[in-house]
């Protein structure tokens, strides 16, 4: 795996380019111009992902993935392979399919002329044909329009551009780091989303790093306050735009609770589970709980309590991977650029899929999943969004990712003080920030 240091090359057409690694221009937060070349030169040109498997399990199934001002239908098809369309009639470019569901006889039907198409994107009925050109209706041309598709992680992720390099490729080396963590076997436990009033790249950023913890967090510092280590995790950077940050402990204890003893350790397992019902579920903290008073001399708890997860999972047809290197990843992060992450814990992850929302560069969608590996033959469902809440809305949001939003709105409007001028970043704590943007502006360059 190899850092990223190079500067961008041809920057010269790029504004408010990168130019040092350990600062950011605050235009690239707001300005209109720079969202435009967002528009025009990245998200029509990279990988991303569109949906996760489970929102189109049957044939037949579609689920619209909205970028900018594009709307890209995802839709199941009879082999169950996955096809991605352009959601605009050949007619009259109205939207074919709005939201999600299952496509009524296996057809997309436009709502304005009735004009319909199979599943694989070929034509099956246009009325009035006869008052057309023949010209008009070439079935190659009157066929919907596909956009690049492929698979990774469970996910289905498109590319606008013909030509994009593989997916698989363009994921290196973050897509290595989560096949060891066994992403394939992750489902959804839940799905939720937030509007933020933040640049997508801003909102981002806050999981960049895990070293707001202390001031954003308090209360997993379990009291150590100040004197909680800034470098209790470390950083990488890697190509692509890629990133990661995981512990530098024993990766059976976590954070700061080993030092702490076994109420420690069990605290912070009940605050991540509390605070959040993700990476740590109740079924984690319950195992936990089991072994509290069965720790052999000489064997610490939160080994033991990890190794009674371990038994338990392989019992009960879990997937959990419980080798050193995947252990390495409990409590960390992978960032895939552009605007995706996992945060792997357990049998469990976060996932994270930000987007520019209502063509405004201060606003943006934020996608929250929590997943688990389910036991082995669990009837798998389909997954649905449960809602968009408020920021603040302390029924749907647990304390944590309340915590995280509460900082972005005051960042954003910070970003326009005339005292501000660009971020200044630690190199060993906030390099992850740079290294996305320097992908970004070499994006944009070319
Ligand atoms: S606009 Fe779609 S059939 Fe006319
Ligand atoms: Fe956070």
């Amino acid at each position: 795996m190899t850092v990223t240091e190079e500067r961008p090359s041809g920057t010269a057409h790029v504004p408010f380019a990168m130019r040092d690694p350990l600062r950011v221009p605050r235009e690239r937060y707001f300005d209109r111009g720079f969202f435009e070349l967002e528009k025009q030169r990245l998200w029509p040109r990279v990988w991303q992902m569109a949906c996760r498997l489970e929102e189109i399990p049957s044939p037949g199934d579609f689920v619209e993935y909205e970028i900018c001002d594009q709307s890209i239908i995802m839709v199941r098809q009879a082999d169950r392979s996955v096809k991605a369309f352009y959601n605009a009639c050949r007619h009259r470019a109205t939207e074919l399919c709005k939201g999600s569901g299952r496509l009524p006889g296996g057809q997309i039907r436009c709502p304005f002329h009735g004009w319909r198409w199979n599943l694989d994107g070929s034509t099956s009925f246009l009325y009035g044909a006869d008052g057309f050109d023949p010209e008009s209706l070439q079935p190659q041309d009157v066929r919907l329009r596909e956009c690049k598709v492929d698979i990774w992680g469970a996910c289905a992720w498109i590319n606008m551009d013909p030509d994009a390099r593989p997916l698989r490729e363009a994921l290196s080396p973050a897509a290595e780091i989560m096949e060891s963590f066994g992403v394939d076997d992750l489902r959804v436990y839940w799905w939720k989303e937030a509007i933020i009033p933040a640049n997508w790249k801003l909102a981002q950023e806050a999981f960049h790093e895990g070293w707001h913890v202390m001031a954003t967090h308090p209360q997993l510092t379990l009291g150590a306050g100040e004197d909680y280590p800034p470098g209790a995790a470390e950083h990488a950077t890697f190509e692509n735009g890629h990133a990661r940050f995981q512990g530098r402990h024993d990766p059976s204890s976590m954070v700061v609770s080993k030092s702490r003893g076994a109420q420690g350790f069990l605290d912070s397992m009940r605050l991540l589970w509390e605070g959040q019902d993700a990476m740590v579920l109740e079924r984690d903290v319950r195992v936990f709980e089991g072994v509290r008073n069965l720790v052999g001399p000489g064997e610490d708890y939160p080994t033991a309590a990890v190794k009674a997860l371990v038994e338990y999972a392989a019992g009960a047809g879990v997937p959990l991977r419980a080798t050193p290197e995947s252990m390495r990843l409990w409590g960390g992060e992978v960032f895939l650029f552009p605007n995706f992450f996992f945060l792997p814990m357990y049998s469990n992850a976060l996932s994270y899929r930000v987007r520019p929302y209502n063509d405004d560069p201060e606003m943006c969608r934020f996608e929250v999943w929590s997943l688990t590996m389910p036991a082995e033959g669990a009837e798998p469902q389909r997954a649905r969004l449960k809602g968009r809440f408020a920021t603040d809305d302390a029924d749907n949001w647990g304390r944590i990712p309340r915590q995280d939003f509460s900082n972005l709105q005051r960042q954003q409007r910070g970003l326009h003080s005339h005292s501000f001028d660009s971020h200044r970043l630690s190199r060993e704590w906030e390099r992850a920030i740079s290294n996305m943007h320097e992908e970004l502006d070499r994006r944009l360059a070319t």
